[in-house]
């Protein structure tokens, strides 16, 4: 029999209470009072239950910078204000995981900071000093308020998402995001392992498809090489393509071989103990290239592009040109290195070079989350910290040996 329910405000509050609805038998004693907690009584016909309900959080646990450097900046807060959101079309999320990146290590020591700070300007996201700063880019978390003008999300909903770099980071318990930069996770994974890959799915689409000029079904054709098929990148770069009927080439150091045949890749090229220019001549002519690593011995296998094919760099020195020279003397210099590429690509065989770099965007999150679903994609995680340990997770990153994604449980 369904027992009526009558709801009255006692103005006790149990310390015991954690969750924002719990109940407690007739039994239970509470023991109050603060003033600060509205407590509900409930009767039901056989048994007194009480419900709690919490104001919202004001305060969360967050990593912060006062000023760039190594590990040693690194400062844990434990009563880091909730950001509140400021922008019709921004959401309030409760992170439950996010994932390390490279680029949350070089950004911790300066990295890109005079033209992030520029656009942190442009878009009105404040002009005084960006200490303290949160560092992380991806999450996986649950909506937990929203602007007026957000129509796809509400609270409750869990969602994944990678956030501008001019934005504070996810390495806290809660973020402000976009409602572009976010889509609903996928409802296969856990947020551990949806947080794996909201950062390297969104920089390989924008490499692939953006820069790339390639088209989400053009791939069942093309063969497309991929440096560094063992890392973050190219562990969900191998399988992006793979799902999308391409062909793939990789290149791994001998223990990650194995790995990287696992996630589908066609050829595995052990660049460690195998000559990686001779295997190509061998695999035949590419497609497209694909290098998140950097560096001459990568660039040398541009020869193995047709014609007018793209050579698709994630490692290029536009951030630190502004960095070393200013805004514009970097923008300027950039301009020269950019086209130093260019004529590289041309005198090796008529190829086109390109930079390509993370762009956030909610709508190929939406795609690869229905990848994943499909178990096309799976997210491959090298070892999740607790948000306590996130040094240690950044000293592994900055190893730069990952096997697929370092993320941070922000709930242990
Ligand atoms: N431009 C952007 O917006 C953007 C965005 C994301 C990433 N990136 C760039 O992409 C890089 C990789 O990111 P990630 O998340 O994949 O990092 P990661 O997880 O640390 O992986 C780095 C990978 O590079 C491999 N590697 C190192 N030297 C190599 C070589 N000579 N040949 C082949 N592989 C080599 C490593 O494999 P082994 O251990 O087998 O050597 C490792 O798996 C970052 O460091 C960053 O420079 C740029």
């Amino acid at each position: 029999m369904k027992a009526a329910m009558i709801r009255q405000p006692c103005f006790r509050s149990c310390v015991h209470l954690r969750n924002a609805l719990e109940v407690h038998e007739k039994s239970t004693a509470c023991t109050f009072q603060k003033g600060r907690q509205k407590c509900y009584s409930t009767q039901t016909e056989n048994k007194i239950t009480t419900v709690e309900k919490k104001k919202p959080k004001r305060r969360m646990k967050a990593w912060y910078i006062y000023q760039y450097g190594g590990n040693e900046e690194l400062t844990l807060s434990e009563e880091a204000k909730i950001p509140e959101i400021t922008s019709p079309k921004d959401l309030l999320i409760e992170i439950q995981a996010a994932s390390v990146n490279p680029i949350d290590v070089v950004m911790r020591g300066g990295y890109g900071r005079n033209l992030i700070n520029k656009m942190r300007t442009w878009l009105g996201r404040g002009s005084g000093s960006e200490f303290p700063l949160t560092l992380g880019r991806d999450f996986s978390g649950i909506v937990r308020q929203t602007g007026h003008l957000v129509t796809r999300y509400k609270p409750g909903d869990e969602v994944w998402g990678a956030l501008a770099g001019q934005r504070q980071g996810t390495h806290a318990q809660f973020c402000i995001a976009g409602e572009n930069e976010i889509s609903k996770k996928p409802s296969s994974l856990s947020h551990i392992e949806a947080a794996s890959l909201p950062y390297v799915a969104t920089t390989t689409w924008a490499a692939l498809i953006t820069m790339g000029h390639m088209r989400e079904n053009s791939f069942h054709d093309k063969r497309v090489l991929i440096h560094g098929g063992s890392g973050g990148i190219g562990t969900f770069a191998v399988q992006l393509i793979k799902a999308w009927g391409g062909e793939v080439v990789a290149t791994c150091s001998t223990d990650a071989v194995a790995l990287v045949k696992h996630i589908g890749a066609d050829h595995v090229i052990d660049y460690r103990t195998e000559d990686v220019l001779s295997r190509l001549g061998d695999i035949g002519k590419l497609d497209l290239i694909l290098d998140p690593v950097g560096g001459e011995a990568q660039e040398a296998t541009m020869k193995f592009l047709r014609p007018y094919h793209n050579y698709v760099t994630l490692v290029f020195p536009l951030l630190p040109n502004a960095d070393k020279h200013g805004f514009l003397a970097g923008m300027a210099k950039s301009a020269v290195d950019l086209n130093f590429g260019i004529t590289k690509g041309i005198s090796k065989g008529l190829t086109s070079y390109r930079w390509a770099f993370f762009i956030p965007n909610g709508e190929a999150l939406k795609k690869v989350a229905v990848l994943v679903d499909s178990g096309k994609i799976q997210p491959v995680i090298d070892k999740v910290f607790k948000l306590d340990e996130l040094p240690l997770a950044y000293e592994k990153v900055e190893q730069k040996h990952g096997r697929g994604k370092t993320v941070i449980d922000m709930r242990a």
